[in-house]
């Protein structure tokens, strides 16, 4: 069975709301998830992944630092050819969705357009979660 990791950081829980709402989206479509805040995270649970999907909240227009330690740390592993793609809760900037996505790029890494949620989602913002986790998985089982 295909496998995707999501990792992610969230202070005030609206980005880990949306994890959660895209690990559903990915399992639907029959595809095993790994789910983690990055705190709980071993860099050795993104190796052996067919995608790898990181989230974070939005705080002084940058990724937060325990995320980015995560990400320095992924340079060891082979992602390339993987897919990959980002999704942030934001309140007035959204450029962490493409710092992300682009640090995935530098993996080699097959990216999708991330996913960008207004502070805490609400049923239609988890929806929009739920449909990108699909397409992940789709795009995982190579469709
Ligand atoms: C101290 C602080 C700094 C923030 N900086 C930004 C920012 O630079 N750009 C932005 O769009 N939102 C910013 N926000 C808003 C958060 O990104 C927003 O509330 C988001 O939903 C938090 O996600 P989380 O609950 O997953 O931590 C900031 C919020 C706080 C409290």
């Amino acid at each position: 069975m295909a496998k995707v990791a999501i990792i992610y950081d969230s202070a005030t829980h609206n980005t880990e709301m949306m994890a959660k709402a895209i690990a559903e989206g990915i399992k639907s479509e029959k595809v095993e998830v790994k789910l983690f805040h990055v705190h709980e995270a071993d860099i050795g649970e993104i190796k052996n992944i067919d995608g790898l999907i990181l989230g974070s909240g939005t705080y002084h227009h940058e990724i937060m630092p325990a995320l980015e330690v995560f990400i320095e740390r992924a340079k060891d592993v082979d992602l390339k050819g993987k897919v990959g793609a980002a999704f942030c809760s934001y309140g007035w900037s959204p450029e962490v969705v493409d710092l992300i996505t682009n640090r995935l790029k530098g993996f080699g890494m097959e990216t999708l357009e991330g996913l960008l949620i207004h502070e805490k989602p609400d049923e239609a913002g988890l929806e929009k979660c739920r449909e990108f986790g699909k397409n992940i998985a789709k795009k995982v089982k190579g469709g």
